[in-house]
């Protein structure tokens, strides 16, 4: 079957351009291959505000949105229609009743709430349901749902100020949407719910995605906010924190605005609740979404859950365990023999991590700072905790401590995992690539694999 709009170019002689756009295609599809298979069946819940809507590049918000589902993502999408639903109510002349950033929603204003959110919701499914030849939406055949899948109660009386028609959210409706989900529906949710009393409520779009996250207990929460990245606006804010880092953050950071606020206060709630990702990432920036799901970099900010295990500093006292959960990986020779004394010389260069008082884990940075490099070494995981993340949480935490001390590189040398590192962003060296005095090391009858990572 010939594809649709095909350029023109004779594919015999493709120019210079076209070759490396093609070559940097074939990477950057390579490149989000491990994305799309640790994505795939997941479930995520996407919110994003009325702005976004307004737009030139909503249709592209929409395609990579349809693409995600494409790829095997399990979408609920929640809207917002703050904007809409203002110029509804202007238009029929009346003013909006704005208390303490909360909508006052009378019965007048409900029937605006009403026409808005219908008219913006009729949008994004016209959107969702494109299928021209000429989009990115060509062979999609997606199927959006929706319905009474939200259930209401009233905001009720705050600061004295009745607050009518704007709820919260008292229920979501999970074995619908699995149901939905199963089928390979995307569901779309509004900023409506219903009560049992047969009333209708105006709800935040932010309040209904993070009830539906927990309630779902989603594998991620993204939010499309509006402006640009946090970590561009604010220096401090680093692009991936944990969920006491967002707290923290909160306290320190006099300069985030509310929405910010908002989002992290929101994002640490969620994965207090069980879902292990937030996303904060700008709906203004030209698929920043897809970057931020499927590239090793990301756009966005990532806010996860704070793990279960303690990570910090060695001291001399972790010696001895230290030594007991190294012993045997030294003994099958995938780590390197160090003595006791050693290991007791350089303990300050340790990371381990702790459950219940043992360590589970550990790893080393010994820096070179005159070349600006630093090896990581010594990363363990005891054999009962492997495949839950740990390792990379270590990584991270060197990778950090690394850029802390000024470094742009850092290298290992592995016998055994040469993979797991390739996979993270090492990539292979030789041993002549390694600072003089780590090469007057290198054991040749080890013979193991360097591999050096840019601290990006
Ligand atoms: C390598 C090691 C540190 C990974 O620890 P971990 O906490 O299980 O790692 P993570 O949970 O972050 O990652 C798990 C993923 O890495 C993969 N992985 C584990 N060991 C690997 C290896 N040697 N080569 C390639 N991939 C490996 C797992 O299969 C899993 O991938 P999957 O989910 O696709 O199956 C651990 O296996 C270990 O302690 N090995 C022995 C010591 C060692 O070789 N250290 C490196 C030399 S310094």
């Amino acid at each position: 079957m010939a594809l649709p709009n095909r350029p023109s170019a004779d594919p015999q002689h493709p120019s210079a351009a076209e070759d490396m756009a093609q070559d940097s295609l074939i990477a950057a599809l390579r490149g989000s291959a491990p994305y799309i298979h640790a994505h795939r069946g997941r479930t995520f819940v996407l919110v994003f505000g009325g702005e976004a809507a307004r737009r030139g590049n909503f249709a592209n918000l929409m395609y990579d949105i349809a693409l995600l589902h494409s790829l095997g993502v399990r979408i609920v999408l929640v809207h917002g229609a703050r904007p809409q639903i203002d110029d509804a109510i202007k238009a029929a002349g009346l003013t909006p009743q704005i208390v303490d950033n909360v909508r006052v929603t009378d019965d007048d204003a409900l029937a605006c709430v009403k026409s808005a959110v219908g008219a913006l919701r009729m949008e994004i499914e016209s959107l969702l349901s494109t299928g021209l030849a000429s989009t990115p939406m060509a062979g999609a055949r997606l199927r959006v749902t929706g319905g009474n899948l939200v259930t209401a109660k009233p905001m009720g009386v705050l600061h004295g100020v009745d607050h009518r028609h704007t709820g919260e959210v008292r229920r979501v409706d999970t074995q619908a949407i699995e149901q939905a989900l199963q089928q390979g529906q995307l569901v779309l949710l509004s900023p409506v719910g219903y009560s049992p009393t047969g009333e209708i409520f105006n709800l935040f779009a932010e309040n209904v995605a993070a009830e539906a996250a927990k309630a779902l207990r989603a594998d991620k929460l993204v939010f499309l906010h509006e402006d640009a990245e946090l970590h561009v606006r604010h220096p401090d804010c680093p692009p991936q924190l944990q969920t006491d880092e967002a707290v923290a953050l909160l306290s320190d950071n006099a300069a985030l605005t509310a929405d910010e606020r908002a989002h992290l206060a929101a994002a640490v709630d969620v994965c207090r609740h069980g879902v292990r990702r937030t996303h904060l990432v700008s709906s203004a920036a030209d698929g920043a979404l897809l970057r931020e799901l499927y590239t090793r970099d990301g756009a966005g900010t990532l806010i996860s859950a704070d793990s279960y295990d303690t990570l910090r500093q060695a001291g001399i006292e972790d010696a001895g365990s230290l030594m007991a959960l190294i012993q045997p990986l030294q003994a099958s020779g995938a780590l390197v023999p160090r003595t006791p004394e050693q290991l007791e010389l350089e303990i300050d260069r340790y990371a381990v991590m702790l459950r219940d008082g043992m360590i589970i884990a550990c790893c080393a940075l010994m820096p070179y700072p005159e070349q600006g490099t630093g090896e990581l070494a010594c990363v363990a995981v005891h054999p009962d905790y492997r495949h839950a993340g740990r390792a990379e949480r270590l990584l991270a935490e060197i990778e950090k401590q690394a850029r802390a001390a000024g470094l742009s590189r850092i290298f290992v040398l592995t016998t055994k995992a040469t993979h797991w590192f390739v996979e993270r962003g090492f990539l292979p060296a030789q041993v002549s690539d390694l600072p003089l005095a780590r090469q007057q090391l290198y054991n040749f009858q080890r013979n193991s694999k360097v591999l050096i990572k840019t601290l990006a």
